[in-house]
């Protein structure tokens, strides 16, 4: 074996995350980022929900910039997070004129919009460029934030995926005013998890301003705990955007979650539903290891309650939490990096958590 040409590049990855009010209105040139010629034609993957809402001042605003936009419906709902959407998306960019590299699909609805539609973005023509602009909660401090993307298959989470980084990220929470309380609720589970194992100050800001801006869907209060939980997780990211390095912080509530979710699939449990129920396993099983104390167990149960989030669930058993963690083990080339907090605002990496200990956890929480 002799080596011909040994291949060394890099790829660099630069893109913001702007915020912004009033997106559609005439003036608002966000919508326009990236487009390299003044009219042309822009396809926008858009959430049903949004569409139903917002049909009118999106076509508006196309048509006051001349420019001819065509609209894919997507329902926001897990089921549909699947490659018959992906392919139903592509079926539409097939009949559209649009220009590879100039005109960026946009994605504008919840995490089930950004993930479908960043993972055509990645494969279309092998790659085209992507604006992500979240609408709801969880969009807008997690699914929009980094590079990943995908659908789910053979019941599996995001069994199909990429990672592609967005052209931009276009944040206006005013979209949040439109979305349902539970909604709301499940966009925080992922701001508590970069707090409990990132962020002491988000945590204490959670306890002190959570439930007002919850209330207000954050549109009264609440905008320190979006930003440092947006900045707080790309941060976390950015030195592994391509998960080269297998122990993520930001796996916090993700060891036992996929599997809980897609259980319970047809009961319509949401992704940040399931985090939840995660941290409160992971950190009951910090608490019994002494890695942080009961009393911060017991405070984050009941602010994780005051807060709406789900802590236990039916159909928890120690067989299922077992086989979400055998698969996970998979995910993470054979070790457990089962992330934990160790203390609140910091996290270690578990690698031997034992049967016994998950079955501990699910009576505690019960
Ligand atoms: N790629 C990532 O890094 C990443 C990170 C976190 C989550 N995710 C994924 O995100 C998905 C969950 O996202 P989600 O919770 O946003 O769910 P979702 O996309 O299903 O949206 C939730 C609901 O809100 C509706 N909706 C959207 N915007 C609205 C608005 N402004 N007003 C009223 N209704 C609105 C939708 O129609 C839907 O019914 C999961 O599939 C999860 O795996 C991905």
């Amino acid at each position: 074996v002799s080596t011909l040409y040994e291949v060394k590049a890099t790829k660099p990855i630069n893109y913001k995350l702007i915020k912004t009010s009033n997106l559609f209105s005439h003036r608002n040139l966000s919508l326009l980022i990236g487009r390299e010629h003044k009219n042309g034609v822009c396809v926008i993957v858009v959430d049903s929900a949004i569409y139903d809402l917002l049909v009118d001042e999106i076509n508006s605003y196309y048509n006051h910039h001349k420019i001819e936009v065509t609209l894919i419906k997507i329902e926001g709902n897990e089921k549909k997070k699947t490659m018959d959407s992906y392919q139903e998306i592509v079926n539409v960019l097939d009949r559209t004129a649009l220009h590879r590299r100039k005109e960026p699909i946009i994605a504008l609805g919840g995490g089930v919009v950004m993930d479908i539609a960043g993972f055509v973005a990645s494969t279309y023509r092998r790659s085209v460029p992507c604006i992500k602009i979240p609408t709801t909660l969880m969009g807008y401090v997690d699914a929009a934030i980094g590079i990943k993307n995908g659908v789910d298959h053979n019941g599996n989470k995001n069994r199909l995926g990429s990672f592609h980084e967005p052209h931009t990220v276009i944040l206006d929470k005013g979209f949040l005013e439109t979305l349902p309380h539970r909604h709301i609720v499940n966009g925080v589970a992922e701001i508590l998890k970069i707090a409990i194992i990132k962020d002491k100050s988000l945590y204490d800001l959670i306890k002190t301003e959570g439930k007002a801006s919850i209330l207000s869907n954050f549109k009264l209060t609440g905008d320190e705990i979006l930003d440092k939980s947006i900045i707080g997780l790309i941060k976390e990211l950015e030195s592994n955007l391509y998960e080269i390095e297998l122990q993520r912080p930001s796996d916090f509530g993700h060891t036992f979650s996929p599997v809980i979710e897609m259980k319970n699939l047809e009961l319509d449990m949401l992704h940040g539903e399931a985090v939840a129920i995660d941290i409160a396993i992971s950190c009951t099983i910090a608490a019994r290891r002494e890695l942080i104390s009961m009393e911060s167990l017991t405070e984050i149960i009941e602010l994780m309650k005051s807060l709406g989030l789900p802590t236990t669930h039916h159909s928890l058993t120690t067989e299922l939490l077992m086989s979400g963690l055998e698969e996970r083990i998979l995910h993470r080339n054979g070790n457990q990096n089962v992330p934990v907090p160790s203390p609140v605002g910091e996290c270690i990496f578990l690698q031997d958590i034992s049967r016994d200990e998950i079955s501990h956890a699910l009576t505690y929480l019960r």
